[in-house]
């Protein structure tokens, strides 16, 4: 099959990417290389993805409508896999305008790129953000949404427009509402990763809300099986699930017992007006759809992912 992953040096397109070269897939990828965060950690994820002869990656920005009409051109994907997007809750509150550019008008242009190269299945990132606060939990995709921040609006909109773009133009959409993915390759930007940085260099640990905050963890390896079980799919329709293992875990506890063994100092913080204070998802309806049994275990996951950023380096990639 011949897939195109936006988003392909990011943490979940390239770790994506790599599943599905090894599934002998074509895979074609874009990516601006956004200074977000670490543009050398983009860089080992895309030599990495060179290595393989089925790969080819072109830098594009998906604002730029003219450079995303060029790349199109007589590729004839079979599918589209969407994950290119400014990703960050507080940091949508320094830069929205980001947020509009790439999330919201960079989708459209690709929907629209999509249309005129008959490309019939796109699937794309949404955010388990879109929920805000709520009280019923575990969050089933049918709750009512109160995004907090201009990046969950953003991504309840791409939910919306794909809504609106199946009924026009018959695309069939697949939204995943991604609940807090850590793993291999994960992001610097995220919890997961700064408090390992925070150990390795014996820098201080801000720790948000007092470490009060209750996150679905979700580890990578399940994303990947999803996303190889949805790309074999033949699904028509405008589709949206929770990616998420439904085991809420406690910040604080998670920080609490990586000290037992790894001295850190931290430092407590007040809670940021965009921080949703939990999130836990319903994933019944994916694993029915898909026969998709057991997400993988916290505990285990959390370790083998400290063990690799350790053997790695991680830390000093700057
Ligand atoms: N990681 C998570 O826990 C999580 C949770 C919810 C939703 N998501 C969503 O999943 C997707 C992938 O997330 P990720 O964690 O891999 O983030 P990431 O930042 O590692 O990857 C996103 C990639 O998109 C690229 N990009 C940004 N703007 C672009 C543009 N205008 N044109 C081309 N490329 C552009 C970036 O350079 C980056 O490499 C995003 O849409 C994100 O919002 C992720």
């Amino acid at each position: 099959m011949k897939v195109l992953i936006t988003g392909v040096v990011g943490f979940i397109g390239f770790s994506i990417a790599q599943h599905l070269l090894k599934k002998k897939h074509k895979v074609f990828g874009i990516d601006n290389f956004d200074s977000y965060y670490s543009i050398s950690l983009k860089k080992k994820r895309l030599n990495i993805l060179n290595k393989n002869l089925n790969f080819t990656f072109k830098k594009v920005d998906i604002v730029n409508k003219k450079k995303l009409n060029n790349f199109f051109k007589k590729k004839k994907f079979d599918k589209i896999i969407h994950l290119a997007a400014q990703a960050g809750v507080r940091y949508s509150f320094e830069n929205p305008s980001k947020y509009i550019d790439s999330n919201i008008f960079g989708f459209l242009n690709l929907i629209d790129e999509a249309k005129k190269n008959k490309v019939k299945n796109i699937i794309y990132a949404s955010s388990s953000s879109v929920y805000g606060d709520s009280i019923n939990f575990p969050l089933k995709e049918k709750e009512d949404l109160n995004p907090k921040s201009i990046y969950a609006v953003s991504k309840k909109l791409n939910e919306e427009t794909a809504e609106m773009y199946h009924k026009i133009s018959g695309i069939n959409f697949i939204g995943l509402r991604f609940f807090t993915i850590y793993g291999e390759w994960g992001r610097p930007d995220m919890f997961m990763f700064k408090l390992f940085k925070s150990f390795f260099l014996k820098k201080i640990f801000y720790l948000n809300n007092y470490g009060n905050h209750l996150r679905d963890f979700t580890y990578i390896g399940d994303v990947i099986n999803i996303m190889e079980k949805l790309i074999n799919k033949k699904i028509n329709g405008n589709h949206i699930f929770n990616i998420c293992s439904n085991k809420p875990q406690n910040i604080l506890d998670i920080v609490n017992k990586f000290r037992n063994n790894n001295k850190i100092d931290i430092k407590m913080t007040k809670i940021h007006k965009a921080d949703v204070l939990k999130t836990h998802g319903n994933n019944n309806k994916i694993k029915k759809f898909l026969k998709y049994k057991k997400f993988s275990n916290f505990n285990t996951y959390f370790s083998k992912t400290f063990e690799w950023y350790k053997k790695n380096k991680i830390y000093n990639i700057k």
